[in-house]
C-alpha cells in the first residue's frame, strides 16, 4: 500500500495565494508538509493547479434526476409547496424515476459530485433515510449535521423539530441545516423572525436558498454569523429571482454555492459556479471574481460545516482532498471556474484518488483504489467504483437508453 507520496510541479493555491512550481505531500489520509518530494512523485509540470477539493454546501441525493420539473412556461412558484406538490405529480417522478432503486441514486448523486470535483457534499435529508446508503458512496457525504426541512408549518417534516435539532446541533457542534424563506407567502417570508424568536439563529445555523430576505434579514443573519447556501439555478428556475447575494457579501456573511438536486438546479457544481456568477453580473452589472467564487466552494462551506479543520483548504494536517484540474487561464482561481469534468486531472479524498486522467493508473492501484475506465469528451479516465454499470443498471431498470446530463461518459 503507498501511504505516502507528493504531488510536484504544481501551481498550488491557498486561499490566499497561489504558488507556482510547489508540491503537495500526503502522508496517508492527510496532507503533509507543501514541499519536497516522497520517493513515489507524480511530477505534473506547468499547467496544472491544485485546489482543496470541492464541497457542495446543498444536494439532495435521492433527488438528482432528469429532466427537470417546474412551473409552466411563463410562469412561476409562490414558495416551494407548490414545486413539491408537482413534482411528485409529475410522470418523471411519479413512472420513469420510481423505477431505479434509492441505492441506484444515490450512487448516481455520488458520480455527479465526483465528476465535478466534488469530495464533501451534504445530502439534506433526514439520517433515517441516508444513513444506510452514505458509508458505501465514493465520495464523502457529511453525516454530522442536524436538520429541519423549512422551519413553518407546512414543511415537510424533517426531523424531530427545528427547535430540537438545532439544539442537537449546539450540543454536538454540528451545524443545523434548514431550507429559509424559499418563497414569497407570508410565513414563509418571516422565517428568520420564526427562528430569531426560538433562539435558533446563530453560527450553527446554515440556511438554504434565502429568497425572501429583507435588508433587516441580513444584517441579523450578519450579527448571528449564521451561513447561507446559495443555488441561483434552482432559484431563478423556480421563482425568476435569487437571494439579495451582494448585499449577503457585503455585509459578511458567510456565503456557499450549492447545487440544490438536479430537478431544480444546475447539473453539477462546476456549472453553478459559472451560473451564479451570470446571475451575479445580471443583477448587478460587476464581476463577482473567481477567488470569491472558489472560496465559496472550499473554505466557506467546510466553515458552515464546522470541518475547516479538516478539510476546504490545502495545508499541512488537514485531510488530503485534492482537486487538480489543468491550467486554462493565466488566473489560477479562473481556470478552476471555467473547469468542465474533462478538465479535472486529478480528484483525491483522504489521500486516494477517486476520479482522474488514466495516467494515474499507478496512483490508483498503489492505494488500492477500486477503479473503472471511463472516457469523458474523448479523455481516458479512472473512476472510483463503476459508473458504467450503474449506468447500465439504470437503463435496465427504465427500459431506454436514459441520458443524465450529469454523468458525462462518453456513450
Ligand atoms: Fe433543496
Amino acid at each position: 500500500m503507498l501511504t505516502t507520496y507528493s504531488l510536484s510541479g504544481l501551481t498550488v493555491v491557498t486561499p490566499a495565494s497561489a504558488l507556482p512550481g510547489s508540491s503537495i505531500q500526503v502522508d496517508q489520509k492527510k496532507l503533509g508538509r507543501l514541499e519536497g518530494k516522497s520517493k513515489f512523485d507524480l511530477r505534473f509540470g506547468d499547467g496544472f493547479v491544485a485546489f482543496p477539493a470541492l464541497i457542495n454546501i446543498h444536494d439532495h441525493f435521492n433527488g438528482n434526476y432528469l429532466p427537470k420539473v417546474g412551473p409552466p412556461p411563463g410562469e412561476f412558484y409562490i414558495n416551494w409547496a407548490t414545486w413539491d406538490r408537482d413534482l411528485k405529480n409529475s410522470d418523471v417522478i411519479k413512472v420513469e424515476r420510481a423505477r431505479t432503486s434509492v441505492e441506484e441514486r444515490y450512487f448516481l448523486s455520488a458520480y455527479k459530485n465526483i465528476f465535478s470535483g466534488v469530495v464533501t457534499a451534504n445530502d439534506h435529508f433526514p439520517h433515517e433515510f441516508n444513513e444506510p446508503l452514505i458509508p458505501r458512496l465514493p465520495m464523502r457525504a457529511i453525516r454530522n449535521y442536524t436538520l429541519s426541512h423549512a422551519c413553518s408549518s407546512f414543511d415537510l417534516r424533517w426531523g424531530d423539530g427545528f427547535e430540537i435539532e438545532h439544539a442537537r446541533a449546539k450540543k454536538m457542534n454540528f451545524p443545523f441545516i434548514t431550507h429559509l424563506e424559499e418563497g414569497f407567502d407570508p410565513e414563509t417570508q418571516g422565517g428568520i423572525e420564526t427562528l430569531e424568536a426560538a433562539g435558533c439563529l446563530d453560527d450553527h445555523t446554515v440556511m438554504i436558498h434565502c429568497i425572501g430576505f429583507s435588508d433587516e434579514d441580513i444584517v441579523k443573519v450578519a450579527r448571528a454569523g449564521a451561513h447561507v447556501a446559495w443555488c441561483a439555478n434552482s432559484n431563478i428556475f423556480m421563482f425568476n429571482v435569487t437571494c439579495k447575494i451582494k448585499k449577503m457579501l457585503d455585509a459578511g456573511i458567510n456565503v456557499a454555492i450549492g447545487t440544490d438536486s438536479t430537478a431544480t438546479g444546475s447539473i453539477n457544481l462546476l456549472e453553478e459556479m459559472r451560473y451564479g456568477r451570470e446571475v451575479y453580473r445580471t443583477m448587478y452589472a460587476e464581476d463577482l471574481s473567481a477567488k470569491t467564487i472558489v472560496n465559496m466552494v472550499t473554505v466557506n462551506p467546510a466553515k458552515a460545516f464546522r470541518i475547516q479543520k479538516e478539510t476546504g483548504t490545502l495545508s499541512e494536517g488537514r485531510l488530503a482532498d485534492i482537486l487538480i484540474v489543468r491550467q486554462q487561464k493565466d488566473d489560477p482561481w479562473e481556470s478552476l471556474v471555467a473547469a468542465r469534468p474533462e478538465d479535472i486531472e486529478l480528484l483525491v479524498q483522504d489521500g486516494s484518488p477517486i476520479f482522474g486522467d488514466a495516467r494515474h493508473e499507478e496512483l490508483f492501484s498503489g492505494r488500492g483504489v477500486p477503479y473503472t475506465r471511463v472516457a469523458i469528451r474523448g479523455r481516458q479516465m479512472l473512476v472510483k467504483g463503476d459508473p458504467v454499470g450503474l449506468m447500465e443498471r439504470v437503463r435496465k431498470a427504465v427500459g431506454f437508453r436514459k441520458v443524465l446530463d450529469f454523468i458525462p461518459l462518453d456513450p
